[in-house]
């Protein structure tokens, strides 16, 4: 692959002027106002922990369990960001902020966590040390790759931190969900925003990054321990499911905003890409619609046709 170095000098003046609008837009905000602290008690700082202390289904605590991990692997997204779009100039004075946010999401998250006591805080400590020492993220081949991925995965987390917000049943985890969804909601619109810069730049070479991250794309969490069984659970309870990739990502970003199906001069190699691209995502809808039904029908009792479905055809599109 040739790699495309004026992609970065290119898109600077559009990535100044999103940078200046997200400073505009973003609203400062502090983890400690939204933690309930009174609900913590002797309980919390006992190494001893059962799930009777805050019952919540199953599929909740998965979540919250990997969107906060999701979260602690900042270091790694750091890493991979400051070495594909380089420290300098807006590139670097962007990626530092976006961290500086990104931090804010796991300190409110686990401190919520900790005083509540949904989750077992010795396990997610273990989980941690594991995750960040072996510090897997995805690796996109090229940056213009790379902006793809994180305009799809900072929709992705936004959607699974709301979804997960709302099934809480609990006022202070709805809030604080919507809050860091909001902030990761600010981050999709400016990578949206970016690659659709990077479309009008050069359509063909945009439309294979975006293919082979369609194509590729995992939901984030991908390396944390038992991943596969959490993304089951997750999907299960329709907070981050094949349908939902669909109807909430694919077709608002990809075929609407990205419109890859009304882009013209295409080189014979990127039309071809754009075919297999909307086959594809015709194909993720349909399998979607699929499980989704057969799950409510197995929630209701009702028998499944039951074909196994591995966890990696729910997370990998
Ligand atoms: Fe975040
Ligand atoms: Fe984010």
């Amino acid at each position: 692959m040739v790699l495309d170095h004026d992609l970065i000098p290119d898109l600077t003046p559009t990535l100044e002027r999103l940078v200046e609008r997200h400073l505009v837009t973003t609203k400062e905000w502090f983890p400690h106002e939204l933690v309930p602290w009174e609900r913590a008690d002797a309980s919390t700082a006992s190494r001893e922990w059962d799930e009777t202390r805050a019952p919540v289904p199953d599929a909740v605590r998965s979540a919250l369990f990997v969107n906060l991990l999701t979260e602690d692997n900042l270091p790694y997204y750091f890493q991979t960001i400051d070495a594909m779009f380089g420290a300098e100039g807006i590139w670097g004075e962007w990626s530092r902020r976006w961290t500086a946010e990104e931090g804010r999401h796991s300190i409110v998250i686990r401190d919520y966590l900790t005083v509540t006591g949904m989750v077992d805080p010795a396990a997610l400590e273990r989980a941690r040390m594991h995750q960040v020492s072996h510090g897997v993220v995805p690796q996109p081949e090229t940056p213009l790759d790379g902006l793809v991925y994180v305009a799809l995965q900072e929709l992705a987390t936004r959607i699974a931190h709301r979804a997960t917000g709302k099934l809480l049943d609990d006022r202070a985890g709805y809030d604080i969900m919507a809050r860091v969804g909001a902030d990761e909601n600010l981050h999709h619109l400016l990578y949206r925003d970016l690659v659709s810069a990077a479309i009008e730049r050069d359509p063909s070479t945009a439309m294979l990054a975006i293919e082979r991250q369609v194509k590729g794309f995992e939901m984030p969490g991908t390396g944390i321990v038992d991943f596969e069984q959490h993304a089951l659970a997750i999907a299960k309870a329709g907070i981050y499911d094949l349908k939902v990739h669909h109807e909430q990502i694919l077709l608002p970003v990809v075929l609407r905003q990205w419109d890859v199906e009304g882009l013209e001069g295409l080189t014979p190699e990127a039309e071809d890409s754009r075919v297999r691209l909307i086959t594809r995502i015709d194909r993720v809808g349909r399998a979607g619609r699929r499980l989704a039904d057969r799950w409510a029908e197995a929630s209701s009792g009702v028998p499944s046709s039951g074909d196994a479905v591995s966890a990696r055809d729910l997370i990998s599109a």
